[in-house]
């Protein structure tokens, strides 16, 4: 039987310390209800003395996410506890995660504090928090640059206390995955009672070990990790719960252990978490970046599109990816090209693959990437635009925030002006239901991304949309300053490819009437 690891989530406090990063109550809550979705198993909401907006968005998400545990940090004195339970009251599985530094360094120089001190602040801390609540969380902080000797002593301290869970950070990200697996197993084997209780570890990636860290100390028996999405958080930042959550899920065979995370709703998060914090992931950042699941070298595009475990060991669709991303450029084998050409829409005869295949690599030679706009030129030279049953004539959409949004829509249709109307959850909802309307067409809409293409208030924004039809996916885009006008064109011109393809195909016109 696997061993079933916690997966405590502190996005919201210790990745909301990230610099420059500061979260709204209303932006936390939407990030607390996908955490949930996530199936996190606690949801650290924030540090509620910090500042009233912390204590606010601590309670909204006591009162409204019922799922994990909800959990608030406080020092180890009594207002900031008391302060905590205030904003946790409302939570069906509160939990008070009290903490005091036991280092020697932050003891002398940050706390000004005797070490015996410290014992009697830690005592008094968690009896006081578990006054309130029986759930109770206690953290020596720069527990890896402490006194091993101390640190016990701390920790058989808290738990006579009534402590229910004791964490272990590593605050500076100093230690190692071999040293930090013996600290947790010479804790499990000196603290007298740890056996009741769950060991947890918090470690940070100052050195780029905060993962490896984490997933030593679930070797060496701990019960309960401390991430972020996406590893934000002070400084280098926290362990990346997806890295953390995929590892043990993809290797199984290994760690033996498993945790109850939703995988399918990582990439979700992620995406959250980066637009409202305004934190880029790095390209290549494992499991969520954007090359996570990218190929370019054309014998690895030809080994994936034969056998995808040749060059992944996870599928995209297992952290709630569509697909993976086969890029193009001058590594590229004809194969991907190929496969590129069809979801692009494109139905060519071999001879105008290969024709179209070398005018591909001699622009792949110039350019590093070739966008699929580079494509449909080389093939459209060939074959003539996409014959445009539809294209836009007219657009007037009515938006606010206290009305339904209402578009209108008038299109050519082969020839022959044609107009709908219809409301929608958003501006870009109400514009695709009144061109659905008027193309009498029903597509899967499968991806919807926005950019700016150029920088500035007037900036020209670009609308990529994938629309599924029987299998088939056909890419469209859009230009504008206007985004809803961009976002109306980049749909037709997918639905225009879509019946093109259908017409090639010999399918005949499309049900448009
Ligand atoms: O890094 C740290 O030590 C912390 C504690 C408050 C758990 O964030
Ligand atoms: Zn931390």
């Amino acid at each position: 039987m696997p061993r079933v690891i916690q997966v405590f989530d502190t996005t919201l406090r210790d990745g909301e310390q990230s610099p420059g990063v500061s979260l709204n109550v209303k932006e936390k809550l939407e990030i607390a209800r996908q955490l949930s979705r996530l199936n996190v198993d606690v949801i650290e909401a924030g540090f509620p003395v910090a500042s009233p907006g912390d204590f606010e968005a601590v309670t909204a998400v006591a009162k409204e996410v019922t799922g994990p545990v909800i959990a608030a940090l406080a020092r180890a004195v009594k207002g900031d506890i008391d302060r905590a339970w205030e904003a946790l009251r409302p939570a069906r599985r509160p939990r008070i995660h009290t903490f005091i530094a036991t280092s020697d360094i932050h003891m002398k120089y940050k706390l000004r504090k005797e070490p015996a001190q410290v014992l009697e602040m830690v005592a008094a801390a968690v009896r006081h928090a578990k006054s309130y609540v029986p759930d109770v969380e206690f953290s020596a902080e720069d527990a890896t640059r402490s006194n091993r000797e101390f640190l016990r002593v701390v920790f058989e301290t808290a738990i006579e206390a009534g402590a229910t869970v004791l964490n272990v950070p590593d605050t500076v990200g100093y230690t190692t995955p071999r040293e930090f697996a013996e600290l947790i197993r010479y804790l499990k084997e000196n603290v007298r009672g740890i056996d009741g209780v769950t060991l947890s570890v918090h470690c940070h990636n100052d050195l780029g070990l905060a993962v490896a860290n984490s997933l030593a100390a679930i070797e060496s028996g701990v019960g309960q990790v401390e991430c972020t999405i996406n590893g934000i958080g002070e400084r280098a930042g926290n362990a990346a719960l997806e890295e953390i959550v995929m590892a043990l899920a993809t290797r199984r065979d290994y760690f033996d252990a498993i945790t109850g995370v939703v995988t399918e709703q990582i990439y979700r998060t992620s995406r959250m978490v980066s637009t409202l914090t305004g934190m880029a992931v790095q390209t290549n950042k494992a499991i969520v970046g954007d090359n996570a699941f990218a190929h370019e070298a054309g014998i690895h595009q030809d080994g994936v599109l034969k056998e995808r475990t040749t060059y992944e060991i996870m599928t995209p669709e297992s952290i709630g990816l569509a697909k993976s991303r086969l890029v193009l450029g001058k590594h590229s084998g004809r194969h991907a090209f190929k496969e590129r050409l069809k979801e692009l829409g494109y139905v060519l005869s071999d001879e105008e693959v290969n024709r179209a295949f070398e005018e591909f690599i001699a622009l792949a030679d110039k350019k590093k990437d070739v966008s699929d706009r580079d494509i449909e030129a080389i093939v459209e030279g060939r074959h003539g635009k996409a014959a445009e049953r539809f294209s836009l004539e007219y657009l007037n959409v009515v938006s606010g925030n206290k009305t339904v949004p209402t578009a209108t829509v008038r299109l050519y249709k082969d020839g022959e002006l044609v107009e709908e109307a219809a409301c929608g959850d958003g501006p870009v909802d109400a514009t695709y239901k009144a061109i659905d309307r008027i193309t009498g067409e029903r597509t899967d809409l499968e991806e919807y991304s926005i950019r700016a293409v150029t920088g500035g208030k007037d900036a020209l924004g670009e609308v990529t949309v994938r629309i599924r039809d029987n299998g088939n996916i056909f890419t469209g885009r859009g230009v504008s300053t206007d985004i809803i006008e961009a976002s109306a064109l980049a749909y037709i011109n997918a639905i225009n490819k879509m019946l093109f393809s259908r017409d090639v195909a010999g399918k005949g016109p499309a049900n448009s009437s």
